[in-house]
This record gives C-alpha cells, structure tokens and sequence, in this order.
C-alpha cells in the first residue's frame, strides 16, 4: 500500500530497501519534543489568522500533547514506514483526533518543519554548550585561585622554557574556553531566525503570520528567504565548528593531564572519581578520562567534515542529502557535553603536587633567561652578549651536573668578570615568576588580577 502521507499518486509501496534507506525515524525521533512544540505553534497560529476553525486547532493542539506524553511514558510506536518523526507523529495525531488532524499541515511542508525542528534542537545544544563551558571555566579559575603563586615548570618544545604560576597555566585555560563561550553565543544568536512558514521552498498563499510563530518558539525574527530557509544548515555548521575548535582545547588540557599524572612527572593527582585501574597491574590508576576527552576531537571534528560534506555541491533548495544532517550534529553534541563535564569533573577534583612542581620548576636552567636579563640590566650588555654568556654558563652547570644556582661566583666570573654575588638573586624560581609583571605575565599579582576579572564577569 502507497505512503499515507503523500501516497496519492502512487500505486505500490517502497521496496524494504528503499524504505531503510530513507527512513530517519531512527534518530529523528530526538526532535519529537521540538516537533510537537513547532506544530502546536503552528495549529494556533493558523487558527488566529482564520485559516482553520479555532475549536480544529485546539483539538489538534491537545492531540498533540498527548502524543507527546506517550513518548516521553515510552508506549509510542514508531513506525519506519512512516519514514520520520514529523509523519510519525502526525499519523498517530490522526489516529487521537481524526482527519482533522489533515489540517496541521496548512501552508506548511517538512522542509520547513525539519529546519525549525532542528534548529529547535541545535539551539537547545548550544545552551547547553555554553553551560558546560561555564562550568568548566569555573573549575579552571578554582585550581587557579588556589594555586596563584604556585611555581611549575613553563615549556615550549615540552623542554623546560621558563617558571611559570600553576595560576597562571590554569588561566591560559580559561582564556580558551572563554573565546569558545563567545563563538557559541555569537553563533547562537546568528542561528535564531525561525523557518517555519517558509513552506516547501517559495513561501505560501496562505495569509500566515510568521512573526507570532517566530515569537512563540522563542526565535528572534522569522528567516527572511524562504528558499535560503529550508536550505540552510549553516547553524549546525557553526555548533560543530565552535565544538571542534573547543574539542580541541579540551584535547590539549587532556593531553596536558595524561602527561602531568604520570609517574615521571607527578605534577597532579587525578582522583580516583575520574581514574580508572588495570585488570593485570595492581597499581595502576589511568587517566582515561582525559584520554577519552583527548580523542573525542576525533569524532566531533569528523561530524564537522561530514556535514561540510553533505551540503557542498547542494542546489537550492531543499534535498534530501540534507536528512544526513542529524545523526552528526547529534553525536557530535553527545560527545562534546559528556567531554566538557569530565575536564569539569576532572579539573575540580584533581590536586597539584606543589613540591614536585616546584623542584621541576627549578630544573632545567628555567632561569637561564632571568640569568641574560641581569646581565642585560646590570652589565649593560647587549641583549645577544648576554646570551651568549649565559649559554657558556649553562655549559658549565651542565659539565658540573649541578644547576645554576650551584655555580660558584668563580665559576661564574671565569666566563664573564663583571659578575658579581647579586645574580644569585634572580636565579630562584620565585623571583623569576614574581619579576614577570609585563600585561598578561605571569607573576602571581598578574594572575590575581585576571582571576579577580574572570570572577567578576562569571558572577
Ligand atoms: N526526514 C527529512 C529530513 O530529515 C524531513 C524532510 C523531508 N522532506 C522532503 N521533502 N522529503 O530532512
């Protein structure tokens, strides 16, 4: 038998193969709650214009909050021959309320119901984004709060650079998933332009108002083309590009955790919340957690890809190519949410390992560059002299096997004689980072200065 819902000019049903290939009740079924919410705003809408009979409207409105309770109470039966959850929710609205249920679908098409379903959707996901991120960043600026003047290791190359404030790594953080949070916002207010009343492709005849929908759905406006309306996927582009670049900020601070917690480094503890063990080695405590969130960028940014994919190459307006749209947005969605609330976890229950940070703080001639700077300030020597100097001495601690700070004055004079007892003074980790005043460095009042601002605009 011919599809109830647009069956009219055929004569025989799909093929069982045709039929698993064009059904997206599968994961579509995920929108059922915006489905219904659009719809109900559509019923009342046609009924203010005059379109339906009011007493249609409401019996379609009610019929449609029951379908809603029975998927939420799990009793509802989807149906794969129904294709999708906008004609699975229909037909069983017609099953409650009748053939009057026929008059939902007024000046209306699925192109135009799947786009504000899915926006519906993608908009629910970016508050939940910036949420999460929220959340996160409030972890971050705990850790560094606590541990402003706390001395680690700063590196580039992953070689010892230059002591840096834990405080200050912590916040480095925070300024990432702060311009994260502004993507998210900027796009989600970009997103918020309702669809609905665009129709198949050309708009309708009917005397609808798509100003009321729009404002019943919480959008700002209704889409201004109606053609670009139910074409557009743009916003689903955008939460998956905003989500990929956060993925890949919560993969660096993953990575930055797997490393820290091993026991070469032990610059944290994990607990054990978010840890997991071994079946064979008894003392293992892994970091899976942070290598999951580490990996997820994997997915996330494929989803990205994917649906670039997807709609490259697609004329306008509306094909079903783009029914391919979900399924990557929804994983993608999944798997950022569940990331960003294990670094959150992960990042409020874990503890700094202060000695350990602070004796790998001083290893590696860290202030060597404290050590040029004097010589700069002091002697006056010019800034590649110094440098220069400085590499003789780090030669020589290094021949000694001690670090700089163990050098004798004599050691010191036989590479360079102006030296003299007061360079002891910046060789210590502290000073260094305390001497790092320049904006945005990271001496310990620097990093009181950005935690205190990130508290206030977080508040
Ligand atoms: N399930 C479809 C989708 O996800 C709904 C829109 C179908 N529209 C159509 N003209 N076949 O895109």
């Amino acid at each position: 038998t011919s599809n109830q819902m647009w069956g009219g000019r055929f004569a025989a049903g799909p093929d069982a193969i045709m039929e698993a290939i064009n059904a997206s009740i599968g994961f579509d079924k995920r929108m059922a709650k915006q489905d219904i919410t659009g719809s109900r705003a559509h019923a009342a809408m046609l009924a203010a214009q005059g379109i339906i009979d009011p007493k249609d409207a409401e019996a379609i409105r009610e019929g449609l909050l029951t379908v809603l309770s029975e998927i939420e109470g799990g009793s509802f039966e989807y149906s794969t021959a129904l294709e999708d959850i906008h004609m699975n929710v229909e037909a069983r609205l017609r099953e409650i309320v009748g053939p009057t249920a026929g008059r939902l679908h007024t000046a209306r098409s699925r192109n135009d119901q799947v786009a504000t379903d899915f926006k519906l959707w993608v908009r629910d996901q970016f508050d939940a984004f910036e949420g999460g991120l929220l959340a996160l960043m409030k972890a971050l600026l705990g850790q560094a709060e606590a541990g402003a003047d706390w001395v680690m290791p700063g590196f580039t190359h992953l070689q010892t650079a230059q002591p840096v404030t834990w405080g200050h790594h912590m916040m480095a953080y925070v300024e990432m998933f702060a311009r994260d949070l502004s993507r998210v916002r900027d796009a989600r207010k970009r997103m918020n332009e309702c669809p609905l009343g665009s129709a198949a492709l050309a708009g309708t005849g009917f005397d609808i108002d798509r100003h009321m929908t729009a404002a019943e759905l919480g959008f700002d406006r209704p889409t201004a083309n109606s053609l670009d309306a139910v074409s557009d996927r743009d916003f689903g582009l955008e939460f998956l590009s905003a989500a990929s670049i956060c993925a890949m900020h919560l993969s660096r601070m993953a990575e930055e955790l797997v490393i820290w917690s091993s026991a070469q480094f032990r610059f944290v503890t994990l607990s054990d919340r978010f840890s997991t063990g071994s079946s064979i080695m008894p003392q293992k405590k892994n970091p899976d957690a942070a290598e999951l969130i580490r990996a997820k960028i994997g997915r996330i940014f494929g989803a990205n890809v994917a649906l670039m994919m997807v709609m490259k190459g697609l004329p306008l307006a509306y094909s079903k190519d783009m029914q391919e749209d979900k399924e990557q947005v929804f994983d993608a969605a999944d798997n950022l949410m569940l990331a960003l609330a294990a670094m959150e976890g992960m990042v409020k229950d874990m503890s700094a390992n202060r000695p350990q940070l602070e004796a790998a703080a001083a290893s590696g001639f860290s202030t060597a560059t404290d050590l040029a700077d004097w010589l700069v300030r002091e002697l006056n020597l010019p800034f590649r002299d110094a440098h220069h100097v400085t590499g003789a001495l780090v030669a020589k601690a290094e021949a000694k096997g001690c670090d700089l700070p163990e050098l004798t004055l004599e050691d010191m004079t036989s590479v360079h004689d102006g030296i003299t007892e007061a360079v002891y003074g910046v060789l210590g980790v502290h000073n260094s980072v305390a001497s790092r005043l320049s904006y945005g460095g990271t001496a310990p009042t620097r990093v009181r200065e950005q935690v205190a601002r990130w508290k206030e605009v977080l508040a």
